[in-house]
């Protein structure tokens, strides 16, 4: 398996939650380094190009509105099979249905507000993190 990189946010209901601190220590325990890390609120138009493989679908707008109706925490993790060991620690998109020990499943009970996002294929990471990130905010 090859090192690689994958792009997580924690999203509005995160941060306001208090959980920024427990999803980093989560990744960092795992043994993944951060590449990359702030806090901003997303424009409009980042999101809009952030969420673009969901536009059309019926909760596209108001998943707009919920990840920029506050400030989110967004990071790059770099290790083994990144994308998908992060993948794997979040869980179930549906907080209901996340596995307990996941992050969505020990702390979401629902499918917008679930805590955080995580790239799902390197296609989307390479999308996503030129959305978020300027190059020169990335470590080597
Ligand atoms: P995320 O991993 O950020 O990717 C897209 C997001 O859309 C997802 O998490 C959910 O927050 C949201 N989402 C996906 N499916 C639905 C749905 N059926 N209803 C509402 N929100 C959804």
């Amino acid at each position: 398996m090859a090192v690689e990189k994958t792009l997580v946010l924690v999203k509005p209901d995160g941060v306001s939650r208090g959980l920024v601190g427990e999803v980093i220590s989560r990744f960092e325990r795992k043994g993944f380094r951060i590449k990359a890390l702030k806090m901003l609120r997303m424009t409009r138009e980042q999101a809009e190009e952030f969420y673009s493989v969901h536009r059309g679908k019926h909760f596209y707008n108001d998943l707009v509105d919920f990840i920029t109706s506050g400030p989110i925490v967004a990071m790059i993790l770099e290790g083994d099979s990144a994308i998908e060991v992060v993948r794997l620690m979040i869980g179930a998109t549906d907080g209901r249905k996340a596995a307990p020990g996941t992050i969505r499943g020990d702390y979401s009970l629902s499918i917008q507000n679930n805590i955080v996002h995580a790239s799902d294929s390197r296609e989307s990471y390479e999308r996503e993190v030129k959305v978020i990130f300027k190059p020169e905010e990335i470590v080597e």
